[in-house]
């Protein structure tokens, strides 16, 4: 491995933006449906890879949901969960906040409760075993309904303390944040903090931007780099501290563009950008890899990697004395 490679590899890390159920990788997913008798119409986790066929975020969200038919039980997620973070402790990721999407489940019989037990016993698990820090965001799904998200908050209540905050996801076309403005006053009510995606080249990308900050008034930006496009809007979210969780090897797949020219740029303007993973059972490329093809494009300065991953922890939704400790690691790992 080149160094810079090697630097990265190494780096004590954060991710801010995956999305628990986009971590099933093939194998688990042949396994899963194994233990729950069903068939999958595929022979071989690589032929299942080979199917993945995906060039914009309608196209990737079929297939992502067709994927989560396999996840039946309690430790269905336990199991999701514990190899998602099993894997990122080798890519040295010291915290995650994990989004999962409860109405994906609901609707196919499958519990909130079922849901949230798994995914919440594989995080105290993984903790004790490998240290690793997480905490749990959960997604209303906004192509459904906003009653059914004001739902999914009232079910989510039993177990407000195993959750710091709710995002939106799935497919925003005709899906404006505007939308979800009850659902997410009602949530900011609750305590939860609030971040929403806004996602890649949609239309009407920055104007659902305006609206994530001046009607939602979110806590943080999911995607949200066609800010670029509006200087004024880029002076706002920069006004109110606003980190951005941008994942480039995804972009890469639902538009024509990783978007790493973006990143620099947001880091040069001095916004709070972080690189993620997003779905890396179907985007391949967890932590490491992301953050090593946004150096490799952008030509990153070793500098310019550390900030972006020094946001990340900034960014996270931690304490301050959390917040420190990990920020001192990454500063005596740079030091060395
Ligand atoms: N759900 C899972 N991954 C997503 C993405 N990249 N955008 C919107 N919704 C999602
Ligand atoms: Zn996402």
């Amino acid at each position: 491995m080149e160094e810079m490679e090697t630097f990265i590899a190494g780096m004590p890390k954060a991710e801010l933006h995956v999305h628990v159920e986009g971590t099933l990788e093939p194998e688990l997913k042949f396994d899963l449906a194994k233990r729950n008798q069903l068939d999958l119409p595929y022979k071989s986790a690589d032929e299942m890879r080979q199917a993945y066929d995906f060039d914009d975020l309608p196209s990737f969200l079929k297939i992502y949901y067709e994927g989560m038919s396999v996840l039946l039980t309690e430790q269905d997620f336990y199991d999701l969960t514990y190899a998602y973070l099993k894997k990122v402790h080798g890519q040295n990721v010291l915290y995650a906040e994990m989004f999962f999407d409860p109405q994906a489940h609901t609707v196919r019989g499958v519990s909130f409760e079922t849901v949230i037990n798994g995914i919440h016993r594989a995080q105290l698990d993984a903790r004790d075993a490998f240290g690793i820090k997480t905490q749990l965001i959960m997604c209303f799904l906004r192509d459904m309904t906003a009653e059914s998200a004001m739902e999914a908050l009232v079910q989510s209540l039993a177990y407000k303390d195993w959750i710091v905050g709710v995002g939106l996801d799935s497919d925003e076309a005709g899906n404006p944040p505007l939308k979800f403005k009850e659902v997410f006053e009602a949530a900011r009510e609750h305590g939860y903090l609030l971040t929403m995606h806004c996602d890649v080249d949609q239309k009407g990308s920055v104007a659902n931007i305006w609206q994530t900050l001046n009607d939602i008034k979110t806590d943080r930006i999911d995607h949200g780099v066609n800010a670029l496009e509006d200087q004024v809007l880029c002076d706002e979210i920069i006004k109110r501290n606003l980190t951005l969780t941008v994942c480039p090897i995804s972009n890469g797949y639902v538009t024509p563009s990783k978007k790493t020219a973006e990143i620099k740029a947001m880091l040069t303007r001095g916004m709070k950008v972080t690189v993620n993973s997003d779905d890396p059972a179907y985007f391949p490329g967890y932590m490491t890899e992301n953050l090593i093809a946004t150096q490799q494009e952008a030509n990153l300065t070793k500098d310019q990697v550390v900030q972006l991953v020094k946001n990340a922890f900034d960014g996270s939704w931690q304490q301050a004395e959390e917040i420190e400790a990990m920020t001192s690691k990454l500063s005596a790992y740079v030091a060395q």
